[in-house]
């Protein structure tokens, strides 16, 4: 049955012994819990570190404070933090294995592989084995791609699926240059519904709105925004997924984020299955080394 292994009490003991921590410098719920889930699920111990009652506030530096919890022997820590690149300047410095939560406007990378599961779980077809399913699909990832750090991972991942990847957005939200990763670009959200088979509705963030990226969000949810009509509009279905949070009424309407074509809660879902298969495939070979 699908999800099985997800169900709380079907333990595995693969990581038994190990301990993980999580490290969150930024706030998180699907992340975070998923991450503490898929670790307990496995059987390792699980340290989960608040850094605003740590002394990240004394002025203690980042390295400093993973390599004094890397002296309690942790097997692996799970790092988000504001700045791009801290895990790979972790993992140069650290012997722990480092696993990115996310990392400023750069990557999520466990966020693009569950959005592809999510996907491959409809697409592919177990008799055709040979094929992912994404060959000859499209997917268009719209919003805020210039901050966004889950559009750079889908983007990865979806390509190496096979599918043709868009970005859409208000040219303010598309960084410069972003075709030469072989994505197309839509500035009006009508063409990229006619192009997609499914669309990536990321969360608009309003912290930096009083940078002027656009003239006001009730502008934004009006040529940017998904709601029913744009979806009834087309002649066909598409599949819409969000990473969350959602701010419904700006990405998306409530009766699009709650209607059968939203693979929201799927998403959500899946991170958990996602996040114990890095963490068997990552520390399992740090056990055989
Ligand atoms: N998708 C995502 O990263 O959500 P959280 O910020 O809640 O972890």
């Amino acid at each position: 049955m699908r999800g099985d292994y997800l169900r709380p009490g079907r333990f595995s003991a693969i990581l038994q012994g190990m301990t993980i921590v999580n490290l969150f410098a930024e706030s998180s719920t699907r992340t975070r819990s998923s991450f503490e889930l898929a670790e307990r699920r496995l059987g390792s111990d699980v340290l989960n570190f608040a850094s605003e009652s740590s002394s990240f506030s004394k002025g203690e530096t980042l390295l400093d404070t993973v390599r004094n919890i890397e002296a309690m022997h942790v097997d692996a820590v799970v790092i988000r933090h504001n700045a791009g690149g801290t895990p790979w300047f972790l993992a140069q410095r650290c012997d722990s294995v480092i696993i990115n939560a996310g990392d400023g406007r750069h990557e999520h990378p466990t966020q693009g592989l569950l959005d592809a599961l999510t996907l491959y779980e409809i697409w592919h077809d177990p008799s055709r084995p040979e094929r992912t399913g994404f060959e000859g699909k499209r997917v268009t990832i719209v919003g805020d791609i210039l901050h966004g750090r889950v559009a750079l991972s889908n983007i990865y991942a979806l390509q190496k699926l096979g599918a043709e990847v868009a970005v859409c957005a208000p040219p303010t939200l598309l960084p410069r240059g972003i075709e030469s990763l072989g994505v197309r670009k839509f500035i009006r959200l009508e063409e990229a519904l006619e192009f997609s088979d499914a669309m990536n509705m990321l969360r608009i963030q309003r912290e930096r709105q009083d940078r002027g990226f656009f003239p006001s969000l009730a502008e934004y949810a009006r040529l940017f925004g998904m709601n029913h009509r744009r979806l009834r509009s087309l002649a066909r279905d598409i599949l819409i997924l969000h990473p969350g949070p959602i701010n419904r009424g700006i990405e998306l309407d409530s009766e699009v984020a709650d209607a059968p074509c939203s693979l929201i809660l799927r998403q959500v879902e899946n991170g958990v299955a996602v996040r114990m298969a890095a963490l068997a495939m990552l520390l399992q070979g740090k056990r055989s080394s």
